[in-house]
């Protein structure tokens, strides 16, 4: 199975938390200061991490690394999910990313999944999740992959209109937005208002807004 740096105690702490059995190889620069730092953040985690970290140069600054095995692709929220699915189209940013998958594991969607280039098992990617990739399914797919109602993230579209429990909810790019494929499908077009002068919010600010009122 393929692996990946899991860099710092943050995303050590989620991957130990949700996925135990996929963290290996923990490595802590200090255990009297991993010790306090779990402690004081994670006591929930404190005593497997501790039990199974070994000493050496570590080099991200909380002095905690381990390497992580990447699950096997979990595809349940494709077809079945009750919450909804956040499909972010060609993302650019790999920090944006990992907001969005953040933000969705903390209000409850059902999975994450991008569309183009960027891989979203990325290590800069699980940088910004803080590690959370492992308490949802993320996934890399196609539009043709997609079932159910398709409600499109964008300025321009309905301010009155609100998120049906398992839509599939897009969000678009940096730059571009939601491209037209996507568009296409949609089912509904959600805007969240903003004050005059103001273009656009950050693409993982806008799934937090509207996962959070939305929610069922
Ligand atoms: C930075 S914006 C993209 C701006 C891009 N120039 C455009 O024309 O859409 C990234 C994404 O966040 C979402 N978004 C940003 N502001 C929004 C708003 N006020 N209402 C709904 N979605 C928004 C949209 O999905 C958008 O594609």
């Amino acid at each position: 199975m393929p692996t990946v740096p899991l860099e710092g105690f943050h995303v050590v702490k989620h991957a130990l938390r949700f996925a135990p059995q996929l963290v290996h190889d923990i490595r802590v620069q200090d255990l009297d200061r991993t010790r306090a730092l779990a402690a004081r953040l994670a006591p929930d985690i404190a005593q497997e991490l501790l039990a199974r970290a070994v000493l050496a140069d570590v080099g991200h600054h909380t002095g905690v690394e381990a390497t992580g095995t990447l699950p096997p692709p979990d595809l349940t929220p494709l077809t079945r999910r009750s919450a909804p699915l956040v499909l972010v189209d060609s993302p650019r940013s790999p920090g944006n990313v990992g907001a969005v998958i953040r933000v969705a594991a903390a209000a409850g969607a059902a999975g994450v999944a991008t569309i183009g280039p960027l891989d979203p098992w990325h290590p800069s990617v699980l940088r910004g999740s803080a590690g959370l990739h492992y308490a949802l399914p993320v996934l890399r797919v196609e539009a043709a992959d997609l079932i159910g109602p398709v409600v499109v993230l964008d300025a321009g579209g309905d301010p009155a209109a609100t998120l049906p429990p398992g839509a599939v909810l897009v969000v678009g790019s940096e730059r571009d937005g939601v491209g037209p494929a996507l568009r296409a499908r949609a089912d509904l077009v959600l805007a969240l208002p903003m004050r005059t002068g103001v273009s656009s919010l950050n693409l993982a600010t806008a799934v937090a807004a509207i996962l959070y009122r939305d929610r069922a």
